[in-house]
């Protein structure tokens, strides 16, 4: 049985302001539901994990392996393929050094995309400049699509990994990463989508996706900041080695060597970051009580309003897919004669927080002729009435500059 969406009411950083938050797509607000799970196990049964043996112990190795489940659970994954660590950006340079030490050497072939954010670039980059591997990058057409006829001439260069975004953090367009898993599986390369924009608000079934490496992050899904989450095939992740060395990661150090643990211990050396495991563990449980297709029908309705609003505003350039099946719920956009950071700083006088920047995204703002966008974005939270407010204050930015 599904839950009703939360409403502002439901996230105490929103509820009783005046605020309204469109930049979930950077961070979003917290449910009181994950900030009270976190709580009680600070005020309740606050001990290490996988380590101490009395009663203690046991509930918070107990409840954080659960939430492992939990999580795993939200995309389709299990307990074993699913590796915790400190957000996206680390899942992501833990599969470029530990996988990408293993199987990349000079001369072969990492294809990307214009629109990766930097988190799923850099590593990359840092890993070609240890290697000597090549990077390709597959573009973009003016709709913000992937020329996949692109793709396929790379593909033909039989590259060792495709690492792709599933939903742009710019321009809103969800790939077809399914279709890509087929064609890059079929050349014999393995696969990474950055899940990261879509996770919160997508079906997510790693499984049939058949995605050798799903990363994503648990502060834009309604979890708590430094937690992410990298879904693996257990056979992959059996094969690499360790991406960092230390504490829980092994299962004999000698002084001169050690044996290391299996995964998903193997890739998390330290200290678990504990609460944050279990918030995240209840965010996913919120979104499942949704239930994600309710939470896509949501997110569908109100970018298709966005872009019907947003189209009134003179001057006013959406950047992305117009067509909002395509599309994350969120919006990109050029307002001709203001720069975006005046944008930002005159909507958020009344309130209206959007994003101003490049979106960590600098290649893709290149390709798109500009250096920086505004950017709104939109959760489970989210009504017309949010976007009523923000359409208003852009044509308030607009006679403020007497445009
Ligand atoms: C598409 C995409 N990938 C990766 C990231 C990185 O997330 P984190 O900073 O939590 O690692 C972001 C965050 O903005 C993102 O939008």
């Amino acid at each position: 049985m599904s839950i009703a969406l939360p409403t502002f009411a439901e996230f105490p950083v929103l509820a009783g302001r005046e605020v309204c938050y469109l930049d979930s797509a950077a961070t979003s607000q917290t449910p009181v539901v994950v900030l009270e799970a976190m709580d009680a196990y600070y005020r309740e049964y606050r001990a290490s994990v996988h380590r101490g043996v009395y009663p203690l112990a046991a509930e918070a190795t107990q409840a954080y392996e659960q939430a492992r489940e939990r999580i795993a659970a939200l995309v389709g994954s299990t307990a074993g393929e699913t590796v915790l660590t400190r957000n996206a950006t680390e899942a992501i340079n833990l599969v470029a050094y530990s996988w990408g030490s293993a199987n990349v050497s000079a001369g072969d072939l990492i294809v990307l995309t214009e629109m990766e954010h930097h988190s799923n670039l850099v590593p990359w980059q840092m890993l070609s400049q240890r290697t000597g591997a090549e990077l390709a990058f597959v573009p973009i057409d003016d709709d913000g699509l992937l020329e996949l006829d692109v793709l396929d001439e790379l593909l033909a260069r039989k590259p060792k990994l495709v690492a792709v975004t599933h939903v742009s953090n710019v321009l809103a367009t969800i790939n077809p990463v399914a279709d890509i898993v087929v064609r890059a599986h079929a050349a014999g390369a393995k696969v990474l989508i950055d899940g990261s924009q879509a996770v919160p608000h997508l079906p997510v079934d790693v499984r049939a996706l058949d995605a050798d490496f799903y990363a994503w992050t648990g502060h834009k899904a309604y979890g708590p900041t430094g937690i992410g989450v990298l879904n693996a095939k257990r056979e992959v992740l059996e094969a690499m080695p360790p991406f960092l060395g230390g504490g829980s990661m092994i299962s004999r150090v000698e002084l001169h060597q050690s044996r290391y643990a299996e995964p998903p211990a193997r890739f998390e050396a330290g200290t678990s970051a504990i609460a944050e495991g279990i918030g995240l563990g209840v965010a996913c449980d919120l979104l499942r009580d949704i239930g994600m297709e309710a939470v896509r029908d949501h997110g569908r309705e109100i970018v298709a309003y966005a872009i019907v609003r947003l189209s009134e505003v003179p001057g006013l350039a959406l950047h992305g897919p117009a067509d909002a099946s395509l599309r994350a719920p969120l919006c990109s956009f050029s307002l001709e004669g203001v720069h975006p950071h005046d944008v930002a700083e005159i909507l958020g006088r009344d309130g209206v927080c959007v994003r101003a920047g490049h979106h960590c995204a600098q290649p893709l703002m290149r390709r798109l002729g500009v250096s920086a966008t505004s950017r709104a974005s939109f959760a489970l939270h989210s009504t017309r009435d949010d976007i009523d407010r923000l359409v208003s204050g852009l044509h308030n930015v607009r006679d403020i500059f007497a445009l």
